[in-house]
């Protein structure tokens, strides 16, 4: 962290490269965010030319924390989903650190990141003890916290509930796909919530993503027992968390 309790959080997505500098006492972004538009195809290389001229046009010359549709592991990405299949096996710590003049980079997954934003400051922040956001888009992210501490690269968007993968039941993609209404949608979420709660107990889910955004329109719909907040944060969270992550030295 800066003197000025500051850090840079940059969150990579399928359509945007998005930065800011942000203020860790209020988890608020200090200035309005910087977008690039993803490139296309979003191969490391070309996706690491994003990060410098977002870094660069914020003028922001320290440590920065970025985040991946991927599980990462040590700073190299392991899965990719929606960017370019070339990030598995990708060292992304090493390229960002290198395109960024061999700066300090930390890098995890963007549904981490988001979990870390929520937890602090976010929809989850009076919640102690296990909290599961997910989130809901093309696929389904997920973070699993623990009083705080992350436990990275959770993946249950891949986990089977009922036979199918979360995401291929549940993702937000998925009610647009099959044009589902709210009803019919509310029903596929619930069979995850409750094959989730059954196994992790948390306090609270927390629901990010677009799609929560219409939350009141589904989330009184679920019939899972845990309570289910929508997240508060929205497109900030992955930006926030990224960096949360630089500042309190995350590797996941
Ligand atoms: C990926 C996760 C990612 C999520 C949201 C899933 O398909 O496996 O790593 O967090 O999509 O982007």
């Amino acid at each position: 962290m800066s003197a000025r309790g500051h850090a840079f959080g940059i969150d990579i997505g399928g359509s945007g490269v998005k930065g800011a500098v942000v203020d860790l006492a209020t988890g608020e972004l200090v200035h309005e965010r910087i977008k690039i538009t993803t490139p296309h195809p979003s191969t490391p290389d070309a996706v690491a030319d994003a990060v410098a001229k977002l870094v660069a046009e914020a003028d922001w010359p320290g440590p920065v924390g970025i985040t991946l549709p991927s599980v990462v592991l040590e700073g190299v990405a392991r899965t990719a989903a929606n960017i370019d299949k070339a990030w598995i096996g990708t060292d992304a710590r090493a390229l960002f650190s290198a395109a960024l003049g061999g700066r300090p980079v930390t890098v995890l997954n963007d549904a981490d990141a988001a979990g870390l934003a929520e937890d602090r400051y976010g929809a989850a922040k009076n919640y102690d003890g296990l909290v599961l956001l997910l989130t809901f888009g093309t696929g389904i992210g997920s973070a699993l916290l623990y009083n705080g501490t992350l436990v990275p690269n959770s993946e249950l968007g891949h986990l089977e509930i009922g036979g199918m993968e979360t995401e291929h039941r549940a993702a937000a993609s998925i009610k647009d796909r099959d044009g589902l209404s709210y009803e019919q949608w509310a029903t596929e979420v619930s069979t995850v919530l409750i094959g989730l709660e059954n196994l992790f107990w948390p306090k609270v889910f927390v629901a990010g993503g677009g799609i929560s955004r219409d939350s009141d329109q589904w989330i009184p719909l679920l019939t899972n027992r845990t309570p289910v907040v929508p997240a508060h944060l929205r497109n900030t969270a992955g930006i926030v968390g990224a960096a949360m992550a630089i500042d309190a030295g995350i590797v996941p």
